[in-house]
């Protein structure tokens, strides 16, 4: 008999609050205030929204049917709903991609970690040249805790053995249980800071900016900016929809579930929105200097910010904390994609098969921390290997996965499948499903195509 259980999600809210958990990301926190920045304010928004709606919700509900009616991991839905094909391929495209993702994403959770630490020891803001401002400070202090030494490798380290303690209990035990507590406290830290930051003087200059569209700035490019923010904040092209819906119980709406996802992602990121850039306005940060991109959003922009505040630690504290949650439910469901392959595939017992994949990461992920220490200077093709994996997967095997997957839903799998899923065989009927599989054939092939194409270009 296989050692390896058969695994489902226990409730709804449970399984609610890992696909959000997964949702919800480094990708969510810090790409989407960036994006808005260039994209115009509003007018990204809006954009984005509509992106969510008319297209990543169809998607997310094609993931969700391979998973869900095959009870598969990534590949082995594709091998059982067409089993004498290659289209195993595209489920093994998606577990490459996400193990690929994981080594250098486990990186920059390490640094979360690193920041969070220095706010709880008060190293974070302690100056260590004298006579500079707060910018450089933290400029300095990103240079020195992402670079510097061993410590970015052994918080690496530390994220991935917390992944392994949440995945060796299962997907009841660990997943479900780790989501439905972090998922609240994550959501309750961002409410306190927006309240604060909210109620801070000068605060609605950026609350006007984040809400008054500029329409001048959208672009073809912020337009595909916008698609693919849409599929990468909902964990789509991953293959973690498809492994995290074969644990979904089959009385659960499909539809009714992909909106709240998608909808409960959306208030995060609009959240985040909230505090950036009435925080910025506030603290008079509204200029070139201050960027809110990616890492420099996180780990300049918003110390410095913190620093503003009274009880700057204490924010610190409560920030860095949030996004060490963000990262670690978003990880977790990245590592299960892995995790559930190997464990189907070989017949290992939960134990083995996170071991088998994790422990690895040990190494592969301490070469990424080390792109920005010692190998700063090892580049292939011009890229150092963190920037490599993450352009690699983000711009190319990301929506190739996506798009695989919505060509086999759409014109190589029976028409059946769709319909059986969005109306669990039946039981109740969908409004939705001529809709959905529109975009699903249509719209969604064309659409993901121009954004790899232009991502290629
Ligand atoms: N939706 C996730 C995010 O916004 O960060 C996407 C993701 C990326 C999930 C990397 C998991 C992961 F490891």
């Amino acid at each position: 008999m296989a050692k390896h259980q058969i695994n489902q999600f226990g409730t709804k809210i449970g399984l609610i609050a890992a696909t959000v958990g997964s949702a919800v990301g480094l990708g969510t926190i810090w790409r989407f205030p960036a994006e808005v920045q260039s994209g115009g304010g509003a007018a990204f928004l809006l954009l984005y929204v509509v992106c969510v709606f008319l297209l990543a919700i169809p998607v997310m509900l094609s993931e969700f049917a391979l998973g869900r009616s095959t009870r598969e991991d990534a590949v082995g839905a594709y091998r059982k709903l067409s089993p004498d094909s290659k289209w195993w391929m595209a489920g093994g495209l998606a577990v490459v991609s996400s193990y690929l993702i994981m080594c250098f994403y486990m990186v920059v959770g390490g640094w979360t970690l690193e920041y969070l630490l220095g706010a709880v020891s008060g190293d974070l803001f302690e100056p260590f040249y004298q006579g500079q401002g707060a910018h450089e400070m933290f400029n300095g202090k990103m240079q020195e805790y992402v670079s510097g030494g061993w410590s970015p490798i052994v918080n690496t380290c530390m994220i991935i053995i917390i992944n392994i303690g949440v995945l060796v209990c299962g997907v009841q035990k660990g997943i479900e249980r780790m989501s439905n507590i972090m998922m609240p406290l994550l959501f309750v830290s961002l409410c306190v800071i927006m309240g604060y930051v909210l109620c801070q003087l000068g605060s609605f200059g950026g609350v006007e900016y984040f809400f008054k569209p500029d329409f001048s700035k959208i672009t073809p490019g912020v337009m595909v900016g916008a698609l693919g923010q849409a599929l990468f904040s909902l964990s789509l092209g991953m293959g973690i929809l498809i492994t995290y819906s074969s644990y979904f119980p089959s009385d659960t709406r499909l539809t009714r579930t992909s909106v709240i996802v998608s909808v409960m992602t959306l208030v995060v990121a609009v959240m985040m929105g909230l505090i950036i850039f009435p925080a910025m306005s506030a603290f008079g940060m509204n200029d070139a200097n201050h960027c809110v991109e990616g890492t420099t959003l996180v780990f300049v922009t918003l110390p410095e910010v913190f620093m503003c505040m009274e009880g700057g630690r204490v924010w610190a504290i409560i920030f860095f904390s949030l996004l060490l949650l963000a990262a670690l439910t978003s990880t977790v469901s990245i590592a299960e994609v892995s995790v559930a392959f190997v464990g189907r595939r070989f017949k290992l017992s939960r134990f083995k098969s996170t071991l088998l994949v994790l422990l690895p990461l040990l190494l592969f992920s301490s070469i990424c921390a080390m792109s920005f220490g010692p190998l700063e200077n090892f580049k292939i093709g011009g890229y150092t290997i963190f920037d490599g994996l993450d352009t690699l997967t983000n711009n190319i095997m990301l929506p190739v996965v996506a798009l695989l997957g919505v060509i086999f839903v759409g014109w190589v799998a029976p028409r059946k499948l769709m319909r059986d899923q969005l109306t669990n065989n039946g039981a109740f009927k969908s409004v939705f499903e001529s809709a959905v599989m529109f975009v699903i054939r249509y719209i969604a092939p064309v659409v993901i195509l121009v954004i790899l194409i232009s991502n290629i270009l």
